[in-house]
């Protein structure tokens, strides 16, 4: 087991298959892009399966998500799906996306056994997405959604960024197109995550105000029906039910208490948060020969030290070296 100092457990393995992505989200990344990591410094499609196996066999991970940067630009991301749902005990397989290419991949990877997909959809106007991404990909991504739900990943979830004056005025109508599609909508605090060190508290659209925002339109209260369990999402029920909208408030209201994840990174690193300062590095032990039980043991060894808290509200925070991109989101 994967248990930190605080009795948590980590039994969700989120893995970064690429640090790159086709857009270029305004809270991510900036538009020129990023110093790529290096292809030998990238985990093979073998050593990803191996960290993977190594997780769910002795470390009692049951749930696997492949994020990036886009892992759908991850060429064998297919087959390693495959791999990973012919693991014992099979743990629950799901992708965090920024939907474009899902029109095309969306039913092999349900063939390959993926279970369900998250799709990032901030805005449903052209132009702010343009302004937004950088880059005029709406259509391939509502798309994608559209193959997703057809491909029987679901329930699909949908993930929206608000914006100040950017895309805040959009709140109603994503979740009017979520319910009437049948995707799960949730809003997210943004996160001093970005490349450019340009996130201010200021310019953080808050759990409360986007509760506001939804309230001009719609009845919410309180979802009491599910267990929250580690779930990021604060869920609501939509004029009674049984529709939901969710929060997923970082910021505000952090859920670090209950958190069960645990990060690897596209080259190899775990990450024990988000907000972790310092990585272990499992590649290069792996490449240097350690066997299953002491990458394990390494990686046991760096839950154990994973901090209470992001510690955003700290005077002393720093935001993590290694933006959203190359961790994994
Ligand atoms: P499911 O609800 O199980 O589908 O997963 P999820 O919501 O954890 O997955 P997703 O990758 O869609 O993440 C959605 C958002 O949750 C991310 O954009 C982050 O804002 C937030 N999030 C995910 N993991 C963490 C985490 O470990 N810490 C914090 N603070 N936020 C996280
Ligand atoms: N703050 C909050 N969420 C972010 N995401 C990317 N960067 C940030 C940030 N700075 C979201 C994306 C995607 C998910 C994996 O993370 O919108 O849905
Ligand atoms: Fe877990 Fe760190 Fe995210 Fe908090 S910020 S929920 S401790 S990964």
């Amino acid at each position: 087991m994967l248990v930190d100092g605080f009795g948590r457990v980590a039994t969700d393995l989120r893995v970064s298959l690429t640090d790159r992505c086709n857009l270029r989200c305004t809270y991510c990344m900036p538009p020129e892009g990023l110093d790529w990591l290096p292809k030998p410094e990238l985990l093979t499609d073998d050593e990803v399966v191996r960290l993977v196996r190594i997780g769910v066999e002795r470390l009692g991970v049951t749930e696997v998500r492949y994020t990036g940067g886009e892992p759908l630009l991850r060429r064998g991301l297919a087959g390693i799906v495959e791999r990973t749902v012919a693991l014992s005990p099979r743990p629950q397989v799901s992708l965090t996306t920024n939907g474009i290419g899902l029109d095309r991949l969306a039913g092999p990877l349900a063939d390959a056994g993926l279970d369900r997909v998250n799709v990032s959809l901030d805005t449903l106007d052209r132009a702010v997405f343009q302004r937004l991404a950088h880059r005029d990909r709406l259509d391939d991504v509502l798309k994608g959604l559209v193959a997703a739900q057809e491909s029987g990943l679901a329930p699909v979830k949908i993930n929206a960024v608000l914006m100040r004056g950017i895309n805040d005025h959009e709140a109603v109508a994503l979740l009017r197109y979520c319910l009437d599609r049948g995707y799960r909508l949730r809003f997210i605090e943004q996160m001093p995550l970005d490349a450019q060190h340009g996130w201010t508290r200021d310019n953080m659209v808050t759990a409360d105000e986007i509760l506001d925002l939804l309230g001009a339109a719609f009845t919410l209260t309180p979802d009491t029906t599910e267990e929250r369990g580690s779930a990021p999402a604060e869920q609501f029920l939509v004029d009674g039910g049984p529709e939901t909208v969710g929060v997923i408030a970082s910021v505000t209201r952090p859920f670090c208490g209950a958190c069960d994840r645990v990060r690897l990174t596209a080259d190899g690193q775990i990450r024990n948060c988000l907000f972790a300062t310092e990585e272990s590095n499992l590649r290069d032990a792996m490449r240097a020969g350690a066997g299953d039980a002491e990458l394990a043991e390494r990686w046991r060894a760096a839950v154990r030290r994973k901090r209470a808290g992001h510690g955003i509200d700290d005077p002393s925070f720093l935001q993590p070296a290694r933006p959203m991109s190359a961790i994994g989101g």
